[in-house]
């Protein structure tokens, strides 16, 4: 338990006293008596001396009150024939009259002499005898004993609430204490500075460590031993996904057919997470690191990771939405069609089936019109411009293609028209030949 020791309450001297107290004034009228106040304030176990007057009165009387009483008990007296010693004098801690003095002093202070002293002395002069009461309030101080930490739990969960408490068997109030927070990394920090043993805190991951307390009061300071590792529970957070792929965006990721995959989970969590993968919210994975080699377009969708506390049940999850990117099959197929009335050729390129688009162009661009598009692409070229037997290709390309595909096709003039002849890529056997009208104006 601890001793509170409280201030020593004023309280009225019925026997001894006017209630009227002029402390620390000199009355300088004769006859009068003079009142003079002290506070000292000692340690336990301590020596003290408590004065009264600064020469040896012919006569004096040291009494003491306890604090809260108003009863008063004789410590010791000396009418001229030496001090007579009271047994109160031993329970308040063997208090001895100092020699050639009427000063009181112990080598081993108790918490018991703490209280109102009062001696009475009288001085005898030519002028005649002065009285002079001199009040002494002591107060002893006890020193901090050496706080140990109690807590609710050595393990406590992020978000709940956590009380730890600086115990301590003996000290003077007030007491302040002091919590420093030691890390892993041995890194020391102060969580709290208050006048209470008790803290209450939210507790959060930060709170992980090794606890001290320091209690000091006005004699001393006392520092506890080291605490156990509190651990704090928590997470998971909501996880991190990296993801390598051909392009990660925030709105998805993208892979290329016959490409590979790999998303890495990663959430805090204490103990640490534990992960598995949902592909379409269905479960088939387990573990940090999913990997997916040689990827098909039906493997397109929503990869889930879902990571878990297990030991408070607890879970957070991520989803990443995966595209994948194929080609269209075969190659473009290069066509020619008559238009504008005939006076222009327009240039039709086809390789549909991709995902996305495949990417069409013409060359030569012999009018500098638009020569890139998608999937369907069209070129008006103009007959004005065009000679016989150029070979018009189309260059196809995709991103899940190392190489491109192509197709060419060839103007032939035929009798003021213009024809054109298709030249698979495959070979001379596959040419098929269009004959198309065109008016050979400029022919
Ligand atoms: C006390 O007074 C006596 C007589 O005057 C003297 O002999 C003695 O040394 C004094 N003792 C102390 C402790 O002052
Ligand atoms: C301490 O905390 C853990 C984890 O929250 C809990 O399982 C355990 O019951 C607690 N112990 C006490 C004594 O409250
Ligand atoms: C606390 O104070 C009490 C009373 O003064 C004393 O008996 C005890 O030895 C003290 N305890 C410590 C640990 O100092
Ligand atoms: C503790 O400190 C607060 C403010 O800092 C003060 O209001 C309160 O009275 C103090 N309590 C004690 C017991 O000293
Ligand atoms: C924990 O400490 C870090 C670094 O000081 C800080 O950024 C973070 O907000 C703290 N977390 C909580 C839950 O207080
Ligand atoms: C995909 O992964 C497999 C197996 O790890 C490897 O052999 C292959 O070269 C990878 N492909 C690509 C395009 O990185
Ligand atoms: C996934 O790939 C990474 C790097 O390519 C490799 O370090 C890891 O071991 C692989 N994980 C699994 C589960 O295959
Ligand atoms: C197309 O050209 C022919 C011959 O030059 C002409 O007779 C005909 O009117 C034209 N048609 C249109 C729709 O312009
Ligand atoms: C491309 O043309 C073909 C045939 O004309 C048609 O079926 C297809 O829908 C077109 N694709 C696009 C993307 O316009
Ligand atoms: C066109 O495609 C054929 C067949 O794939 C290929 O041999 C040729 O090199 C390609 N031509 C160009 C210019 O890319
Ligand atoms: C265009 O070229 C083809 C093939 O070389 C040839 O047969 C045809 O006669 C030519 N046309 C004209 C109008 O010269």
């Amino acid at each position: 338990m601890k001793n509170r020791v409280s201030e020593v309450p004023s309280f009225c001297l019925t026997v001894f006293l006017l209630p009227l107290l002029l402390y620390g004034l000199e009355i300088s009228d004769p006859g009068q008596v003079v009142y003079k106040e002290t506070r000292i304030s000692a340690v336990v176990e301590h020596e003290v001396t408590l004065p009264c007057g600064t020469t040896l009165p012919d006569v004096y009387i040291w009494s003491f009150t306890q604090p809260g009483t108003d009863k008063i008990q004789a410590v010791v007296y000396n009418f001229g024939k030496g001090p007579k010693l009271q047994h109160l004098a031993q329970d308040l801690g063997d208090l001895d009259v100092v020699q050639n003095s009427s000063s009181l002093s112990t080598k081993n202070l108790l918490v018991a002499a703490e209280g109102l002293y009062t001696c009475q002395a009288l001085y005898d002069s030519v002028e005649g005898a002065k009285l002079y009461y001199y009040y002494v309030r002591l107060r002893v101080l006890v020193p901090v004993t050496k706080p140990y930490v109690l807590w609710s739990n050595s393990s406590a969960v992020e978000g709940l609430p956590y009380w730890m408490r600086c115990g301590l068997k003996n000290g003077t109030e007030p007491i302040t204490y002091k919590w420093e927070q030691e890390s892993r990394s041995g890194l020391v920090t102060t969580l709290a500075e208050t006048n209470q043993s008790l803290i209450n805190i939210i507790i959060n991951r930060n709170n992980t460590g090794w606890y001290r307390c320091l209690a000091k009061n006005e004699v001393n300071q006392e520092r506890s031993d080291r605490s156990d590792w509190l651990d704090v529970l928590y997470g998971p957070d909501l996880p991190q996904v990296d993801v390598t792929a051909y392009s990660v965006t925030e709105r998805g990721s993208s892979a290329l057919e016959k490409g590979n995959v790999s998303f890495r989970c990663q959430a805090s969590s204490n103990p640490a997470s534990q992960y598995s993968w949902l592909y379409n919210n269905i479960e088939f994975y387990t573990g940090p690191q999913l990997n997916i080699t040689n990827i098909l377009r039906g493997q397109a969708g929503y990869y889930t990771c879902l990571a878990q506390n297990t030991l408070i049940n607890t879970q957070s999850k991520r989803t990443i939405t995966l595209t994948v990117y194929y080609p269209p099959d075969g190659t473009p197929s290069c066509t020619i069609f008559p238009a504008n009335n005939y006076t222009d050729l327009a240039l039709f390129c086809s390789w549909g089936g991709g995902y996305p688009a495949a990417t069409l162009k013409w060359t030569p661009n012999v009018n500098g019109a638009i020569s890139q598009g998608l999937s369907n692409f069209t070129q008006i070229q103009a007959g004005s411009d065009t000679i016989n037997n150029t070979i018009f290709t189309c260059y196809g390309s995709h991103a899940a293609l190392n190489t491109g595909q192509n197709c060419s096709t060839r103007t032939c003039e035929y009798m003021g028209k213009k024809s054109t002849e298709f030249i698979h890529k495959y070979g001379k056997n596959s040419v098929s030949t269009l004959e198309i009208g065109i008016r050979g104006l400029y022919y």
